[in-house]
């Protein structure tokens, strides 16, 4: 008898769900198993390999998505609890190649990227930002973004990009597409 309950839970514990979720406004339908991290789902099961893994345990924000509109840490999540979410990764915050929206522009010129490895992360986190407040100040940006690690720039281009990216007569940011 308790070897059957313990068959159960094994059952419960390997068993793939299907799942239904929004991700860069796309419907998608996939089996998951309930213990596999919403990273490996994005990056491996729908081949979204712009969502960059680094620490794995939520301390270098490589991973950071935006889920139903908040910025959040997709190796600190299963895939089972993005069933009926919007998410959005770097892959859906410019409209095409040819037209980067005004932050990723301002990375580029503000030289804010040098390997690139937390460049996703950085980008969503400050999409999130200039969507919530579309013209931060220095201090705010630093605040917003001070769980995205960085090896490479010293952050000051990263700051400096995200200031020129916000708005100084209030219109917004223009983050992304979904945000
Ligand atoms: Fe998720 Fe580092 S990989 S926070
Ligand atoms: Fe290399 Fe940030 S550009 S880690």
């Amino acid at each position: 008898m308790a070897e059957m309950r313990t068959g159960h839970l094994e059952d419960a514990l390997f068993e793939a769900r299907e799942i239904a979720c929004t991700v860069n406004g796309k419907l998608y339908r996939a089996m998951a198993e309930p213990r596999r991290l919403l990273s490996d789902f994005i990056r491996e099961d729908l081949d979204l390999k712009g969502t960059h893994v680094g620490c794995e345990h939520g301390v270098c924000g490589a991973c950071t998505i935006l889920f139903n509109g908040q910025p959040a840490r997709s190796c600190l999540m299963f895939a089972v609890q993005a069933d009926g979410a919007e998410i959005v990764t770097v892959e859906g915050l410019a409209r095409s190649p040819q037209q980067l929206t005004r932050l990723q522009e301002s990375f580029s010129q503000e030289h804010a990227l040098q390997c690139g490895y937390c460049t996703p992360g950085m980008l969503i986190s400050a999409t999130a930002l200039l969507s919530e407040n579309p013209s931060p100040t220095d201090s705010e940006v630093r605040h917003a973004m001070a769980g995205q690690l960085c090896r490479c720039t010293g952050y000051e281009q990263i700051v400096r990009a995200v200031l020129a990216a916000a708005d100084s007569d209030g219109k917004g940011g223009e983050g992304g597409n979904h945000a």
